[in-house]
């Protein structure tokens, strides 16, 4: 455990009195830490467990505040509530820019200390660190990398229609058109804004490149939106509407996961926290599933980084909880056993990749080869790129673009260069 020095004092006199029976109001008083997050399906569920698990052996209590709902929307309003009435959590799983828009308000704690005793600014990449610490000082921690730009498929179903893994749109399109001509749903898809948008992001990675990625989605740069290349992102966006079936309104992610799982559909787009739902499934990458990155994307890289900003606190007693969980999130236990069931990578650098399997092992030859090549790039739609407004006003866009058919693509893509002309 890399608990540092006070830390491991306190847990010390914490489990002397605890024997002793001293009173209530000393360090004996357990901790607790209150932390909002939206990991509720599975496998989300499975890997939170285990921080709970690595907390209670240090006798710190976890009071959940758990808000459903995939991509967080509805959790960051719960936040922002309970921090508008001055009584913010202990932590709170946020992340990319709003990290930094919750540090100019003035609500955030310093944990330069733990940092400093974690060696954090030697664990982690610059570009992670630099994202965790507002003006200079840490703010937040790191759980995980997911990639974004995934390809799930269900292995028998492959096999049963005689298709190949594929890597570029017409091969993709193929497959597609095999699964539709033997009756099977051929992409499974939740039609609720985040994944119309975690899929269009996709699409603009794999049609357009890392380069035009980077112009449209991180420097919003009218420019791209206006271009053909965004047309023909447009095109292959709505050509994948009709290998959906009927139910995909309003369905969440995990459930479109399920499809995959139970055979009733044949493929998925989606970050990796879908794997988190095979694995809970007992499914096997490589022998049930296919993890593959999405048509034209192979060498390119979506990350979606998620951390948990702690929140300034005034009770000495919470501090220290709050501290627990910062050095725990940052060890490698934690670390380690987490991403297993998450089905993201260690955020932390050289971590040791042996008990991850093949597409885990993947994620994090690429992250790094990626990140050389400058086709590592941030996941959008997960708010790594553009804070909460910027994201909302395209994300209405894209999810009109998925669900009117009658919405013609020009218009849209004139409504696009409009919402990105305002950043
Ligand atoms: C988060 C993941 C989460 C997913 C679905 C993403 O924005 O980064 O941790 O599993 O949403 O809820």
């Amino acid at each position: 455990m890399n608990l540092n020095n006070s830390l491991r004092r306190w847990v010390v006199v914490g489990a002397i009195a605890l024997m002793t029976g001293l009173s209530a109001s000393g360090p004996a008083q357990a901790a607790e830490v209150e932390v909002l997050h939206w990991w509720t399906s599975g496998g989300e569920a499975r890997s939170v467990e285990e921080l709970k698990r690595l907390l209670a052996s240090q006798g710190v209590t976890w009071r959940d505040f758990a808000v459903a709902g995939g991509g967080g929307d509805a959790a960051m309003n719960a936040l922002k509530q309970r921090v508008d009435a001055g009584h913010p959590p202990t932590a709170a799983q946020i992340k990319g820019p709003a990290i930094q828009d919750w540090g100019r308000k003035g609500v955030l704690a310093n944990l330069d200390d733990v940092a400093a005793a974690g060696n954090w600014d030697i664990k982690l990449p610059r570009t992670v660190a630099q994202q965790m610490k507002v003006d200079g000082h840490w703010a937040a921690v790191p759980v995980n990398v997911h990639r974004v730009n995934w390809l799930w498929i269900n292995k028998d179903l492959l096999t049963k229609v005689g298709g190949r893994v594929p890597d570029n749109w017409d091969s993709f399109f193929a497959l597609a058109d095999r699964f539709k001509a033997a009756g099977i749903v051929p992409l499974a898809h939740g039609g609720q804004p985040w994944q119309d948008l975690t899929t269009f992001e996709i699409v603009g990675l794999g049609v357009g490149g890392a380069d035009f990625y980077r112009q449209a989605f991180v420097t919003m740069d009218p420019a791209a939106w206006r271009g053909p290349t965004m047309s023909r992102v447009i095109d292959t966006f709505r050509r994948l509407k009709p290998y959906t079936d009927k139910e995909a309104p309003g369905r969440d992610w995990n459930k479109a996961t399920e499809m995959v799982i139970k055979g009733r559909a044949g493929m998925q787009f989606m970050g990796d926290w879908a794997k988190g739902e095979f694995l809970a499934a007992g499914k096997k990458p490589g022998s049930d599933f296919v993890c593959t990155a999405a048509p034209g994307t192979w060498n390119a890289y979506i990350y979606n980084i998620d951390s948990f900003a702690m929140f300034r606190l005034s009770d000495p007693q919470a501090v220290q909880g709050q501290k627990a969980l910062a050095s725990t999130i940052m060890s490698s236990q934690f670390q380690e056993i987490f991403n297993l069931n998450k089905g993201s990578i260690p955020a932390a650098v050289g971590s040791d990749m042996t008990h991850f399997d093949h597409c885990g092992q993947e994620s994090s030859a690429y992250f790094v080869a990626a990140s050389l090549s400058n086709t590592l790039v941030p996941s959008f739609a997960h708010k790594m790129a553009q804070s909460d407004n910027h994201v909302a006003a395209v994300q209405a866009i894209v999810a009109r673009l998925w669900d009117d058919d009658s919405y013609a693509p020009a218009r849209a893509q004139a409504d696009l260069v409009a919402a990105a002309s305002q950043h």
